[in-house]
């Protein structure tokens, strides 16, 4: 299989030197200020997205546009979710993305879930979110946080759920979800050791879409839509 990676930073250097091990090659590396034609993706299956918030809202129509599978891992873009659900339908790709590509958070949200369910009728528990990433990530709360937010307030409905973030360091990323009462605190927290796990995510993520239509949200990948 041939990917092509769009953004070559942190994220994007760890998959070219990880997509060997997966039998991938790796046929184009694109970074900022280089342009994306039809000519450069003819040879391409798949092409993994690790850029911008802004460079992602650029450059996905365009690429969806160009018959492209993708795999989107950049964050903080997707308001425009909807518009480029419709613009893969039209030109019938796949498109797989995902606010966390490491498999332990997907199983992480499907706790988080099952701990709200539980709390669902317990008024005297508040629920919170916390997260802490390294002083180089731009958008803040990050996808995972909202992801999160969206996991507890389907079986919350209408009840607040506060987040806080913070950026300091080098830190790969934490995320703690808590339910606090005057009796006593629970706390689930997810801990990335390094980048590695949303790497292999992704390559997974790339090989499961090649060759499919429709657009998926990476859980549904693991755990069916
Ligand atoms: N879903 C997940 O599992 C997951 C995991 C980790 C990170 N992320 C997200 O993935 C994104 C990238 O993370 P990262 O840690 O790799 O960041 P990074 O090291 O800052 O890399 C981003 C790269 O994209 C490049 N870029 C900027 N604009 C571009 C454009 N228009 N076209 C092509 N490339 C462009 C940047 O170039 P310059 O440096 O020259 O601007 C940089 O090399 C972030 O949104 C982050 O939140 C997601």
């Amino acid at each position: 299989m041939r990917i092509a990676l769009i953004g070559y930073g942190k994220m994007g250097k760890l998959l070219d030197q990880l997509a060997p091990s997966q039998g991938m090659e790796v046929a184009g590396r694109y970074d900022v200020g280089d342009a994306l034609t039809a000519e450069q993706f003819r040879a391409v299956d798949v092409a993994l997205d690790f850029t911008t918030p802004s460079a992602a809202l650029e450059n996905l129509p365009r690429l969806v546009a160009l018959g492209l599978d993708l795999v989107v891992g950049t964050t903080g873009w997707q308001e425009q979710l909807k518009p480029l659900q419709t613009l893969v339908k039209r030109h019938n790709t796949g498109f797989v993305y995902g606010s966390n590509f490491s498999i332990g958070v997907n199983v992480f949200y499907r706790v988080a879930a099952e701990a709200a369910r539980l709390l669902r009728d317990r008024a005297e528990y508040d629920p919170w979110i916390h997260e802490i990433h390294h002083k180089m990530k731009l958008d803040a709360p990050s996808g995972t946080a909202l992801k999160l937010r969206d996991v507890l307030a389907a079986e919350y409905g209408g009840r607040e759920i506060n987040i806080s973030s913070s950026r300091a360091g080098t830190i790969s990323g934490t995320h703690t979800v808590g339910f606090d009462s005057e009796a006593d605190t629970i706390t689930l927290t997810h801990t990335a050791r390094s980048r590695v796990g949303f790497a292999l995510g992704a390559l997974y993520a790339a090989k499961w879409i090649h060759g499919k239509k429709d657009f998926y949200e990476f859980s549904e990948v693991l755990f069916g839509k």
